[in-house]
């Protein structure tokens, strides 16, 4: 099983802001679409429920949603209560990549266990004033490689890299 995480990040590592992402960067959830499909995403309740109704769960996606909540339930995905129980349950996977997709709570628990083997960190070169962040982690453990660098256009606020960091 490999364990990959997509995020994308402002200037201060921000990543959402009421539960919600404060930029639209339609190029970046192309790549995101793209680089997700066929494969299982790992989100946490809250990202889960900040995805608009008609857009859930992920299309051509096995979706997980964690909550500690023993009876929730979110129609087309299954429900762990744990991290640990949600990557137990994928360890025979081999055919299909785990990608953890957020929100901040399940980031920072992912990488506190060291169960992540690469990371595709969108850079966004702007602040937006958020009030979730990604996990500090040291850039020094990770090889790096950049997968696109954009410039800012009439649909993108603003310049965005996406890096690929890999052990
Ligand atoms: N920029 C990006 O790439 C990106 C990506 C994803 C999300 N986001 C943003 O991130 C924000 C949401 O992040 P968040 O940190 O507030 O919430 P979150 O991580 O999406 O979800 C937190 C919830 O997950 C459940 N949970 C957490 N740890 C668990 C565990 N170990 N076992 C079982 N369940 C667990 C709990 O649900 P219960 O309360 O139900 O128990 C908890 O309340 C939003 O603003 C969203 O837009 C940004």
């Amino acid at each position: 099983m490999k364990i990959s995480l997509v995020v994308a990040v402002d200037k201060d590592g921000g990543i959402g802001k009421n539960n919600d992402l404060p930029w639209h960067m339609p190029d970046d959830m192309k790549f995101f679409k793209e680089t997700t499909t066929g494969h299982i995403v790992v989100m946490g309740r809250k990202n889960f429920e900040s995805i608009p109704e008609r857009f859930r769960p992920l299309p051509n996606r096995e979706n997980a949603v964690l909550s500690r909540n023993k009876s929730f339930v979110a129609s087309g995905c299954k429900v762990f209560n744990s991290l640990e129980e949600c990557i137990k349950e994928y360890a025979k996977q081999n055919d299909k990549i785990v990608y953890i997709i957020g929100g901040g709570e399940i980031f920072k628990q992912a990488l506190e266990l060291g169960v992540v083997d690469e990371m595709y960190i969108t850079h966004i070169n702007h602040s937006f004033n958020c009030d979730v962040f990604f996990p500090q982690f040291d850039t020094s453990l990770w090889k790096q490689e950049t997968i696109l660098q954009h410039t800012q256009d009439d649909r993108h606020i603003a310049d965005f890299e996406i890096i690929k960091y890999f052990k």
